[in-house]
C-alpha cells in the first residue's frame, strides 16, 4: 500500500482517525512514521499505542525553516514514505520539504478555505461571527493554507458558539474528510489541473 508519514504538533485526533480507518481496512495506506515537532504531545502516545514508530524533531533545534525541513525530509525518506500528511502540524513548511514529495503532501485546515488562514482559524471564525464554517483538505504549495483543495465540509455556526464549541463541531468533520482524502491520494486518484483537483473513479478490480 501507499506509505505515509504523518506530521503532528499536538493531540493527534486526526492521526487517530487515519489510524482507525487503516485498522478497519477501509483506508489502504500504511503509516511508516509519526513525527512531531513537539515532545510529549498526546499524538505521540496515540501512535505508540498503535505500534507506530515515532520521531520528535524540534524546530527550535534548527537555525532556519529550511534546516528543520531538511531534517524532516531525511527522517521521512528513511521511513520509506511516499507521501506526507500534515495532521495538525503547526509549522510553515518550505520548498525543501515540498519539493521532496511533489504532489504528495496533504494538509488539513479548520476553515472553509480561503477563509481564516493561519493559526486559530476556529477562534477567528467564532469572533467573525460567521454562520457557517468547516474544514478543508488541500495539497500543500509554497503559500500557507493555499494549495489546490481536495475536499471541504461545512458545519453551521450556532448562536453562542465560541472557539471551543465551533471547533469541536468542525473537528468531527475533519475526522471524516481527512481519511477520505488520504484514501484518494493512496489510490492515486487525485488529478491536479492548476487549482482544480479532480477525483478520478476508483480503478476497476482485476477480473482475473
Ligand atoms: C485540527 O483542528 C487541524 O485542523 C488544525 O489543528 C488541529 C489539530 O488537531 N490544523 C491547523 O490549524 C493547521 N493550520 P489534532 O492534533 O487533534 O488532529
Amino acid at each position: 500500500p501507499y506509505k505515509i508519514a504523518v506530521l503532528i504538533s499536538g493531540s493527534g485526533s486526526n492521526l487517530q482517525a487515519i489510524i482507525d480507518r487503516i485498522e478497519q481496512n477501509v483506508l489502504d495506506a500504511r503509516i511508516t512514521r509519526v513525527i512531531s515537532n513537539k515532545p510529549g504531545v498526546s499524538g505521540l502516545e496515540r501512535a505508540e499505542r498503535h505500534g507506530l514508530s515515532t520521531t520528535v524533531i524540534e524546530h527550535k533545534d534548527y537555525p532556519s525553516r529550511e534546516d528543520f525541513d531538511a531534517a524532516l525530509v531525511r527522517v521521512i525518506q528513511d521511513s520509506g514514505a511516499d507521501g506526507v500528511i500534515l495532521a495538525g502540524f503547526m509549522r510553515i513548511i518550505t520548498p525543501v520539504l515540498i519539493n521532496a514529495f511533489p504532489g504528495n503532501i496533504l494538509n488539513i485546515h479548520p476553515s472553509i478555505q480561503p477563509a481564516f488562514p493561519g493559526v486559530h482559524a476556529q477562534k477567528q471564525a467564532a469572533e467573525y461571527a460567521v454562520k457557517l464554517s468547516g474544514c478543508s483538505i488541500h495539497f500543500v504549495d509554497e503559500k500557507m493554507d493555499h494549495g489546490p483543495i481536495i475536499i471541504q465540509a461545512a458545519v453551521p455556526a450556532l448562536a453562542g458558539d465560541d472557539e471551543k464549541s465551533l471547533g469541536s463541531r468542525i473537528l468531527a468533520l475533519e475526522h471524516r474528510i481527512f481519511p477520505q482524502a488520504v484514501q484518494w491520494l493512496a489510490q492515486n486518484r487525485l488529478e491536479i489541473n492548476g487549482r482544480t483537483v479532480n477525483v478520478l473513479n476508483a480503478p476497476s478490480p482485476a477480473v482475473v
